[in-house]
């Protein structure tokens, strides 16, 4: 199969930190796909989160562990414990008092596994709102993450960044809405990154933003961004998609790249997909 460029993708290997759903339920309602009135099966969201982590190893990635803790229901959601760049690991401030506790476990995990923490002063959820996209990094706000935390990862990476505002209540992390594919050369030697996005999680001006920014991207329709198809990792060439975005799924193959199907169906329930349980450690420059 061809695609614009007509190279073969090549993986970058990854490390990604994730938390086992020991402790999963729906016992609070912080985002609309959390209804705690209906029952959640934990083994099955164990099943599933096993099954994405096999994946990882089985395509050569290293996976961390963080232990999970009793009462903290979403920490198996590690997007959201910080952001990490260069072995610098800006920690998470959360938004409802509900997922507070999972902070100092995040920051203990990072001093511990030998990175240097940033505590934060603003409200973010760490990469569930920030992404890393070639040089820049793209942040998100409108639900959870704040915009003073945007100037603030600036000053901490010492990187631009980009502002985009969510608008869509069931899209409220901006990794529910992009998925960040690969890092490409741009001119002058400067990265850019192939994204795919849900126009219509965004408002207007930051639509404008992304294509100008962005007018390679994959645009998924309304329906792949409903199942939470771009909720995705990605290593440059095997990308990490629910089995439910198909339409998502035969765009990533004509560009090149090698849709992998996981389906986190039970973990869904508490608003997160396969992006949401995975950090991206990226320790050296
Ligand atoms: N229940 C969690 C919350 O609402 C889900 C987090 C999903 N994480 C993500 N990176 N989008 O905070």
């Amino acid at each position: 199969m061809t695609h614009p460029t007509g190279s073969t993708r090549i993986a970058q290997h990854r490390t990604y930190l994730m938390c086992k759903p020991t402790h999963f339920t729906v016992s609070y309602r912080i985002n609309p796909w959390m209804e705690p009135a209906n029952p959640t099966d934990t083994q099955l969201a164990v099943d599933q989160w096993q099954a994405l982590y096999d994946t990882y190893l089985d395509l050569g990635h290293e996976v961390q562990l963080i232990d999970p803790v009793e009462g903290l229901p979403d920490m198996v959601y590690t997007a959201n414990g910080g952001f990490v760049i260069d072995g610098v690991a800006y920690g998470p401030k959360f938004r409802f008092a509900e997922r507070a506790g999972e902070e100092q476990p995040f920051i203990t995990w990072f001093r511990e596994n030998g990175l240097t923490v940033v505590e934060p002063r603003e409200t973010n959820e760490g990469e569930g709102d920030f992404l890393l996209a070639g040089d820049i990094i793209l942040a998100g706000t409108g639900f959870r993450s704040t915009g003073d935390s945007h100037r603030e990862v600036a000053e901490v990476f010492d990187r631009e960044v980009v502002s985009l505002t969510l608008t869509d209540p069931r899209f409220y992390h901006l990794d529910t809405a992009i998925s960040v594919l690969d890092p490409v050369q741009g001119p002058g030697g400067v990265e850019r990154a192939n994204i795919a996005y849900l126009p219509t999680a965004f408002d207007a001006a930051s639509r404008a933003t992304l294509q100008r920014l962005f007018p390679e991207a994959i645009e998924v329709s309304d329906a792949d961004g409903a199942v939470f198809g771009l909720n995705s990792a990605s290593d440059g060439r095997n990308v990490f998609i629910s089995p439910r975005a198909t339409g998502f799924e035969a765009q990533l193959r004509e560009r090149g790249y090698n849709p992998v199907l996981v389906d986190l169906s039970e973990l869904l329930l508490g608003g997160g997909g396969i992006k949401c349980c995975t950090l991206e450690i990226r320790r050296s420059a």
